[in-house]
């Protein structure tokens, strides 16, 4: 028998040729308007990616790794690489809506789709508090730095913070919702503004510590040996976290089969050359324990190296847009995937309905943006950072799989791009992202377990009755 032999047909399996015929992938799809491009799509997944992980989590893997958290960036770049390969050879072949969740409903069936697409409400839904929260605590330092003074904790951290009510990070939340109900052209213009902007911005820090490396500062290089530099990478993954956004606009992508590959590779690569080179310039200007567990790390540096606030200053204007991006740019792919679950029938109709007036899904974004911002005003920041992670690899090990299983039930169904040494990708892309998830710690995994359960009581009481597919078919 051969090792990839799979089992017989999943539960409710659609055909892959459906879901393209469905999404209008050679045609205009659903209302939604074909308008971006390969540089618009690169910023899209730029502004997904860019922005909590390394303006504020870099201290924290930096204590985990030391000096050797550049190994951490590869280690979770490498993660990240496998699995955007099987995002694009998926993105390509099913240019849809989605992300996940489609690819899932066409190779690994209904009952599995439903629990990815439950996953992705920790990886975008989550996602969005999470870096609301992180967005406000950038907000008080830059209203320090410029008038000394800040919102009091009551009104800008939630109860597990020491506040009562996080205010900015529920207007962040609004402010996003409010660009997105009003058109992809106008919200991908200024996703691309931000997106060049906070690139500038950390190649502006870099310059500035640049100029004070002591190589000295490198060394011992991986004080913390092994174990801290997987410590780090598990960290340092949710700086990846955002690039399979790009997937999740494939209705509204120009020439999707080329156009999404090619934007996921230049994204990854991109931006894990800029990690490493904000992180070497970081520990070389003040060295490591300077630079671990510090909140705003990258603002303290700048002011150290020139003696002034000024450039300190504009690294947080930086991090408040480059946060803000974020915010957009992950809330779009949520509203994106529940559209896609809606006219599978897997939840409510509400979410599926797009408005004539402006082209985008109105309903469902005021839902989303109303849903997260409660977690975004009493919740602590650990806590959705880690669900984030762990519901996002657990996404992208189905991902793997279901490249796996395309391949061997449907052939014919290709795209522009293709893994090569086929099944070596997926298969090493599920064993890096297992890892990872084993790095999130047993209280994590708990939490999970039982959010995983809430999923399939969901689906069991909902979903399955109302499966559009189910309808059509005989179970
Ligand atoms: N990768 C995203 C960030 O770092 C989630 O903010």
């Amino acid at each position: 028998m051969s090792p990839l032999r799979l089992p017989g047909p999943p539960h409710r399996v659609k055909d892959p040729h459906q879901l393209i015929a469905e999404s209008g992938a050679d045609l205009e799809g659903h209302g939604l308007k074909r308008t971006m491009g390969l540089f618009q799509l690169v910023c899209f997944g730029v502004g997904a990616v860019v922005g909590t992980g390394i303006f504020v989590g870099l201290s924290d893997s930096v204590a985990k790794a030391g000096p050797a958290v550049v190994l951490s960036f590869v280690l979770a770049a490498i993660t990240c690489i496998f699995t955007a390969l099987s995002f694009a050879e998926l993105g390509s072949a099913i240019p849809v809506s989605g992300s996940s969740y489609s690819f899932a409903y066409a190779t690994l069936g209904e009952r599995v789709a439903f629990l990815v697409g439950w996953c992705l409400l920790l990886e975008y839904g989550v996602s969005v508090s999470a870096v609301a929260v992180g967005w406000s605590q950038y907000v008080n330092e830059l209203l320090s730095s410029l008038f000394g003074w800040q919102l009091p904790a009551a009104l800008s951290a939630g109860p597990g913070d020491g506040g009562v009510i996080n205010l900015p990070a529920v207007i962040v939340v609004m402010m996003a919702a409010t660009l997105l109900v009003r058109g992809i052209r106008e919200s991908a213009g200024a996703t691309a503004a931000m997106a060049v902007l906070k690139i500038t911005v950390l190649v502006m820090f870099c310059a500035i510590a640049f100029t004070a490396f002591e190589h000295g500062n490198l060394t011992p290089f991986a004080a913390h040996g092994a174990g801290g530099i997987t410590a780090g990478a598990s960290l340092a993954f949710f700086s990846y976290i955002g690039f399979d956004a790009i997937t999740t606009a494939g209705e509204e992508v120009k020439n999707p089969r080329r156009n999404i590959p090619v934007a996921i590779m230049i994204c990854i690569g991109l931006v894990t050359v800029l990690y490493c080179a904000v992180a070497l310039a970081a520990i070389g200007a003040i060295g490591p324990e300077a630079v671990s567990d510090k909140p705003a790390a990258l603002s303290l540096i700048v002011n150290q190296v020139t003696d002034s606030t000024v450039g300190g200053g504009i690294i947080a204007f930086g991090a408040i847009v480059a946060i803000a991006s974020v915010v957009l740019a992950v809330m779009y792919g949520q509203t994106r995937i529940l559209m896609s679950m809606s006219r599978d029938g897997l939840i409510p109709q509400v979410f599926e309905r797009v408005s004539p007036r402006t082209s985008t899904p109105v309903a469902n974004t005021w839902i989303v943006a109303t849903v997260f911002a409660v977690p975004a005003a009493f919740s602590s920041l650990d806590v959705v950072v880690h669900l984030t992670t762990i519901g996002t690899l657990a996404t992208m090990v189905a991902v793997n799989i279901a490249v796996i299983v395309l391949r061997r039930r449907n052939p014919e169904v290709t795209g522009f791009f293709r893994i090569p040494l086929h099944p070596v990708g997926p298969v090493l892309g599920v064993g890096f992202c297992v890892y990872l998830m084993y790095g999130t710690g047993w209280r994590t995994w708990t939490q999970f377990a039982v959010f995983l359960a809430v999923g399939a009581v969901v689906y069991a009481g909902y979903g399955r009755s109302r499966s559009r597919l189910a309808g059509r078919s005989a179970d």
